[in-house]
Parts: structure tokens; C-alpha cells; sequence
């Protein structure tokens, strides 16, 4: 199989462990496990009495029984867990599709959602985000403009990487009824769920609402737990369950038994988590809003309504991976350009960690001094 670099990844592995601060984390807050088990009585002796024996290669069924909460109408036969949300992407991809299929996916994407299919000979049609002074905006007449009866599947994502973009419950219903007629599944990449700044802005998981809807989730983003390694899907598609969990067979075959337990304990504990990361996004935001409220010559910046990441734009013609290089250097702050989304003059920004004000402060460092007072 050719597939292409996975470029935000390949980025990050050149600095997410070197650098000191990271003002572009797309996952909340993490925690040390001490610190999760004592959400729950008894759960510290429980977990010093995990059997490390290879688990079951659905996820066990505690678990998926914990999983269904998160939606009003699934059942543990309807989840399947995985190694983070990356590896049902991949193998969801491969059950569902054949070389010629086509595909449309939301763009810019975190990329596998993109480059899977097109290693597999797909054609992606890409549904590109729109832009005006940097606010982000998805329109539905485009996408009814690309889907057809030869569109085997829709990819969205919402609240969206990297533009923080999140539709409404009218897009999201007219997205469904274009699937719906087209006889496309719909693959809904909830990674960012429940971090909703108003909860009214909830859309429902998608296998709640169409036939051939797939919720893909993760305990990485909203919960703060990207350590685990455990994220899930859910369908009503029996066949395409059993598909994924075969090749599933070739890949992890299951999941880390201590990482099953924790999941399990912080999912029957999740408001106490989400609460905790909205809370750190809540004081984050303004300070955000207010940094580049103060620079309206070098950026364009929308406000995210949801999730824990957003895109902000150069108003300066810059070579942003020079320039993200260039920060990590003189200020040990890590940004996440647009390049790696095939997106030049943006860069991602995170707000879901504790440390973020520090980290913009030394963003602020930088402007100040390498592109005010030299560029003045
Ligand atoms: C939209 C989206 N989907 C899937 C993933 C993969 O999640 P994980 O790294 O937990 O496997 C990410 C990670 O950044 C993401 O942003």
C-alpha cells in the first residue's frame, strides 16, 4: 500500500516532545492515572488487580456498555473499540471501500480521512472549507453540489480540525437527508463532542439519527486522555462491524487491558472531566480573543464556538513553517501551521491545556519582537 506522509503528524513528531510549550495541542488537559482512579471508590485496588491477559477484540463489553451512554439509541453490539479514533479511521476506511469508490471529505481534514481512501484508489472529493476574514464556513449547497448516487461516503467532522468550524442542527439535518437520498454513509468524526462552550449546540451522534450513520469517538480530545489510546464506532451496520472487527485481526487485534479499565472509569466519570476541560477552555478563550484583538494588522482570528482548537490566519505574507521553526527556537513555542493541512498562511491554535496563558505569552514575546518592532 502507497499512502502519503501523514504531514501534521510528521510535524509533531519533529516537536512535540522537545518544546516546552505547545499552543496548538488539539487534545485537553491529561491527568495521572492516581488521579483518575480516585474519581471512583475502590477503583485503585480494582486496577491493581487487572488481569493482563489479552482482552476481547470487540472491547469489553463493560466498556461498550459505558460507550452507549453517549448516545440515546446504540448497544454494545453497536460499538466497537479501537486504538484511539486513528485506528477505526483506517480500518472503517478499508471496509467500506473499494479502488474507483468515490468519497467526500471535509477540507482542510485531519488527514487520514483523506489520504486512507485515496491510497486505496478512491476518488476524494474534497468539500473545502470557506473563509471570510478568517471565519470559517462550510456550505451546504456545495456539498449537494458534489454528492451523487456515486458518492459511497460522506466524511465530516464537527466541531471541525483544525478550523473549529461546528454546524448547526439545520446544516446538520440537511447534510443527513443529502446522505440519505445519495444512499451514502455518513462517517461523523466526533472526536471534539461534548465540548460544546453552549450544550444547546449539541448535534446528536450521528448512528442516532441515519440508518447509515458512523459515530467514530475517542477518550483523547473532550476527556483529556490521549494516553489510553482507546476510541470506538458505532453503527447499526452489522456487516460493517463485523468487517472492521476482522481486520481489526491484522492490526491491534485488542485493546491494552489497563487502558480498557481506565476508559471505563472515566466515562462513568465524564462530566466530571468535561467540566474540568471546559473550564480551562473558558478561561482560555478571552485570553485568546484578546491577544488578537490586540494584533488586528497580523491576524485574523474567529472565536470557536466549540471544541478545543481553532485556525488562525497571517495578515503578514510569511513562510509559516520557517516561522513555526523560527518560534520553537527563540521561544520553545510550538504552533501548528497551515502547511500541514495544505493550508499556508493559517495555523492551528489549541486552548484545551492549563498552560496555554503561558504559552501565549511567549507567543506574544515573539511577535512583539521579530515582527513589530522589525517589521515597523
Ligand atoms: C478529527 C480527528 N479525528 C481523529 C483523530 C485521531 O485521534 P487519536 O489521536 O486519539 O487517535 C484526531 C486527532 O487529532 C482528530 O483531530
Amino acid at each position: 500500500m502507497k499512502i502519503e506522509a501523514f504531514r501534521l503528524e510528521r510535524f509533531y513528531s519533529r516537536f512535540e516532545f522537545t518544546t516546552q510549550y505547545l499552543l496548538c495541542s488539539s487534545d485537553c488537559e491529561a491527568m495521572h492515572i492516581h488521579d483518575l482512579l480516585s474519581l471512583e471508590e475502590g477503583a485503585h485496588v480494582k486496577f491493581m488487580k487487572q488481569w493482563l491477559g489479552y482482552t476481547e477484540t470487540l472491547g469489553s463489553h463493560k466498556l461498550r456498555e459505558e460507550i452507549t451512554k453517549l448516545y440515546s439509541s446504540a448497544s454494545p453490539a453497536q460499538v466497537l473499540v479501537f486504538s484511539g479514533a486513528e485506528e477505526p479511521i483506517f480500518l472503517l476506511w478499508h471496509a467500506l471501500l473499494e479502488a474507483e469508490d468515490e468519497v467526500i471529505v471535509q477540507f482542510p481534514c485531519y488527514q487520514s480521512a483523506a489520504s486512507v481512501p485515496e491510497s486505496i484508489g478512491c476518488k476524494v472529493k474534497p468539500w473545502r472549507a470557506r473563509f471570510e476574514n478568517g471565519a470559517p464556513f462550510f456550505d451546504i449547497s456545495e456539498l449537494r453540489r458534489l454528492i451523487s448516487p456515486k458518492t459511497r461516503a460522506v466524511y465530516i467532522n464537527s466541531p471541525h480540525n483544525p478550523t473549529g468550524y461546528h454546524f448547526d442542527e439545520r446544516q446538520y439535518t440537511e447534510i443527513v437527508s443529502l446522505c440519505q437520498s445519495a444512499g451514502a454513509v455518513l462517517i461523523s468524526d466526533e472526536v471534539y463532542r461534548e465540548l460544546e462552550l453552549d450544550p444547546s449546540s449539541r448535534l446528536p451522534a450521528i448512528v442516532d439519527v441515519y440508518e447509515k450513520g458512523v459515530s467514530i469517538g475517542v477518550m483523547s480530545k473532550a476527556y483529556g486522555l490521549a494516553g489510553l489510546r482507546i476510541g470506538w464506532l458505532a453503527s447499526k451496520d452489522d456487516t460493517l462491524l463485523r468487517h472492521c472487527a476482522m481486520l481489526k485481526e491484522y492490526t491491534t487485534i485488542c485493546n491494552a487491558a489497563p487502558s480498557e479499565f481506565l476508559a471505563e472509569v472515566a466515562l462513568r466519570n465524564r462530566h466530571h472531566l468535561l467540566n474540568r476541560n471546559l473550564d480551562i477552555i473558558r478561561h482560555n478563550l478571552p485570553l485568546l480573543n484578546d491577544f488578537f484583538s490586540r494584533f488586528p494588522d497580523i491576524f485574523h482570528w474567529h472565536c470557536p464556538s466549540a471544541g478545543s482548537i481553532g485556525f488562525a490566519k497571517w495578515k503578514l505574507d510569511l513562510d509559516g513553517m520557517a516561522l513555526a521553526e523560527d518560534i520553537v527556537k527563540k521561544k520553545n513555542v510550538l504552533i501548528l501551521p497551515g502547511e500541514v493541512y495544505d493550508e499556508p498562511g493559517f495555523f492551528r491554535v489549541g486552548f484545551g491545556r492549563r498552560n496555554m496563558p503561558e504559552a501565549l505569552g511567549r507567543f506574544e514575546e515573539y511577535v512583539m519582537e521579530e515582527l513589530i518592532s522589525k517589521h515597523r
